[in-house]
């Protein structure tokens, strides 16, 4: 194991993961269980309590899982609405004590598309209800979590971790206009410049937005089929041939994060990583 990885894998952690029920963030956390060696506390969240049961079910079925260096804290809610996210706030760090830990994790994961099937010049202030659940997911949420865990496990905690990791999933929309995603480039957008600004203010932790490609699971697939704008679905349509899975973009991602050398809050996409594969 090359010796930045086993700095990052190799010490006391505590690795909270949002949107851990299904898809990128289900095989994140599945991925952190198999590499954090010096024990490992595995907090997740989701609204599905059968599908993050699933999640906690295959992470404990893998050959590698051993109890007694993984332990899972699981926190069922909706991060859409301040009085749930109370309450999941609540549920993931009670009785959370930061000086067991040397390293302290946070995966901003949790998202939605929002709605794909209009253009801006569309919305009217009926939609003003569902933009606010989107924004407040989107954007507030991961604002008030990475504000938490921050006060949680502080640097100037002398007991608590040394070592902060925040990673945002992003995409490659946060960076790139595209037509009908006007909720969702403008989320997405916003999370990388709310962590980049967590970069500057932070300077000891280390804070990644990572745009895991097109990946195979139900938003890609609605936005293929589901978006009002031509352009947009061909070119979701085309790049079906490069679609990965989510666990071989959480692979990247955790292989990534133990080489430890991006400059904290860079965007970097998976084919920053990989490079770009031919589209025929
Ligand atoms: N798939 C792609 O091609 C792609 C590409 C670039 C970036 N991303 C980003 O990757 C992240 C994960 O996406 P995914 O493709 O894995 O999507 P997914 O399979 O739909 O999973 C989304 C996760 O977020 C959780 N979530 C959604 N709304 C929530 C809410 N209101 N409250 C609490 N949790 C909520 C879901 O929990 P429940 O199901 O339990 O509600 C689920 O665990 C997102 O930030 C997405 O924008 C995806």
């Amino acid at each position: 194991m090359a010796s930045e990885t086993k700095t990052f894998y190799g010490v006391s952690t505590v690795a909270i993961v949002t949107g851990a029920s299904k898809g990128i963030g289900r095989a994140i956390a599945i991925e952190f269980a198999k590499r954090f060696t010096e024990g490992l506390l595995l907090v997740l969240t989701g609204r599905s309590e059968k599908d993050l049961q699933e999640t906690v079910s295959l992470i404990q079925a893998d050959s590698s899982f051993s109890p007694s260096k993984t332990a899972i804290r699981s926190i069922y809610g909706d991060l859409a609405n301040q009085s749930s996210l109370q309450l999941v706030f609540e549920g993931l760090f009670k009785d959370m004590d930061p000086a067991k830990y040397d390293h302290a994790v946070l995966v901003n994961n949790a998202g939605s598309l929002g709605d794909v099937s209009k253009y801006v010049r569309d919305f009217t202030l009926d939609d003003m209800e569902g933009l606010q659940d989107y924004f407040f997911l989107n954007v507030n949420c991961p604002l008030l979590l990475t504000s938490k865990f921050l006060s949680v496990f502080s640097s100037k905690n002398e007991k608590g971790p040394s070592k902060h990791t925040i990673v945002q999933i992003t995409s490659l929309a946060g960076v790139q206009a595209t037509k009908s995603l006007s909720m969702y480039c403008t989320g997405k957008a916003a999370r990388d410049m709310l962590h980049k600004v967590v970069a500057a203010e932070e300077p000891h932790a280390r804070v990644l937005n990572y745009a895991p490609g097109p990946v195979d699971t139900p938003m890609f697939h609605h936005i293929k089929d589901g978006s009002v704008d031509p352009d947009t679905a061909s070119a979701m349509k085309k790049s079906v041939k490069i679609v990965l899975q989510p666990e071989k973009t959480a692979s990247i991602l955790c292989d990534f994060l133990g080489e430890d050398k991006y400059e904290s809050g860079a965007h970097v996409d998976v084919f920053d990583i990989i490079g770009l594969p031919k589209m025929d």
